[in-house]
């Protein structure tokens, strides 16, 4: 089977991480971002991947290529010379995704769930139209594309992609399937799949939405990156609680939820937990306290630190008894000195953080 990827954009609402590297690749959970999609997708039998850039492909395809070996499949870099939209990527992968007669999955990259592959294949397969959405509820569906269906049936009436009056609250969730028919409606240009394509394909009656049950968040920017980590968290604290930190056995686990790599080193006396995150290598001092946040690469968080609720960027330092509040997010390679208070501000990389930030900013 085949799946594109968009993997477009130049990822600004998740700076400043992505001023270091492409928002596919930001680790979530310890892992890139779009490898958690890949490897989802390897389990119910893709084996021809596409990923649609137009930004910075030669950091990617070094970082992936490895994994056509690993997971036995092909991954293709479909480059644009201009952005062509959610729609125009797949025209320039026609003749791979049309290559055969079998429906293949669209994702976007940022967005996070339990990928029920298997069980859309199936409804797809059994409803036999052109596409297939999958649908999640949301409380704020502005930001999204909402999805109206006539009651109680799974065929679409009427897609609108960030409704500006409230017409229903079941939303896009940015994972598709479709037949290779839908190739006949959209051109090599521009195009907006959600403005251009879904309206029409609705008007001839060949698009089905599929509930997602369980968890769901894009995770595009800060905020939603930390929300979608706790999501992600208390999910696998109920189907693999293997991999996070035993809060029975741990001295340092506080609430659950907390997923550390095997070669970080957690200081004595501290408090970690609820819902956190330690990449790679990183060095937690004694006495810090963690709760919602990810720590990525390389990070080294010194005594009687606290970090809540932000991002802290590969191989930035945490001073000891400084605090991080607010959504802070932390840059590449950002020092924090001792005893500073930073509450929501978005540093950039390389910078030093010497007097407190009291309201959020950029700090640049
Ligand atoms: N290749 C390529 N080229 N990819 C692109 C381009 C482009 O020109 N523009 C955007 N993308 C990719 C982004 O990288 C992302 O993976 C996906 O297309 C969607 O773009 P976003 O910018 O993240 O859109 P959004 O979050 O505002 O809205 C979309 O996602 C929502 C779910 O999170 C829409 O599909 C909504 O309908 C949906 O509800
Ligand atoms: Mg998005």
């Amino acid at each position: 089977m085949k799946a594109l990827i968009l993997v477009g954009g130049f990822g600004t609402r998740l700076r400043p991480l992505t001023l270091s590297i492409p928002k596919p690749l930001v680790e979530f959970a310890n892992k890139p971002m779009i490898l958690h999609q890949i490897e989802a997708l390897v389990k119910v039998g893709v084996t021809d991947v596409v990923l649609a850039v137009n930004y910075k492909p030669e950091v990617m395809a070094s970082v992936l290529k490895k994994y056509e070996e690993k997971f036995g499949i092909t991954i293709t870099f479909s480059v644009e010379e201009e952005p062509l939209g959610t729609a125009g990527p797949l025209a320039l992968a026609a003749h791979i995704l049309g290559k055969d007669n079998d429906p293949f999955f669209v994702l976007n990259a940022d967005v996070t769930c339990d990928y029920p592959f298997k069980q859309m294949l199936e409804f797809h397969n059994a409803h036999g139209a052109e596409g297939t959405i999958l649908a999640t509820k949301v409380e704020e569906p502005s930001k999204y594309g909402v999805i109206v269906t006539e009651e109680n049936s799974p065929k679409i009436k009427c897609f609108v992609e960030k409704p500006i009056e409230f017409v229903g609250n079941r939303i896009n969730a940015g994972i598709y399937l479709f037949n290779p028919a839908i190739l006949s409606r959209i051109q090599l240009r521009p195009t907006s799949i959600e403005k251009e394509i879904f309206p029409e394909m609705a008007d001839d009656e060949q698009l089905y939405t599929f509930d997602l049950e369980g968890y769901w968040m894009d995770v595009g920017q800060p905020k939603d990156f930390i929300a979608g980590t706790c999501l992600y968290l208390s999910n696998l604290a109920k189907t693999q609680p293997e991999l996070l930190t035993n809060p029975a056995t741990s001295s340092f686990v506080n609430g659950g939820n907390v997923l550390v790599h095997p070669t970080a080193k957690i200081g004595s006396g501290c408090k970690i937990g609820p819902n956190v995150t330690i990449g790679p290598n990183v060095v937690i001092g004694d006495g810090v306290r963690l709760s919602k946040c990810v720590i990525m690469e390389d990070v080294v968080v010194k005594s009687f630190a606290f970090v809540r609720n932000s991002i802290v960027g590969w191989h930035s330092t945490v001073g000891s008894w400084s605090r991080l509040d607010g959504i802070t997010v932390l840059g590449d390679d950002v020092h924090i000195n001792d005893e500073i208070y930073v509450n929501g501000a978005s540093v950039l990389p390389h910078k030093s953080i010497s007097a407190n930030v009291t309201e959020p900013r950029i700090v640049m």
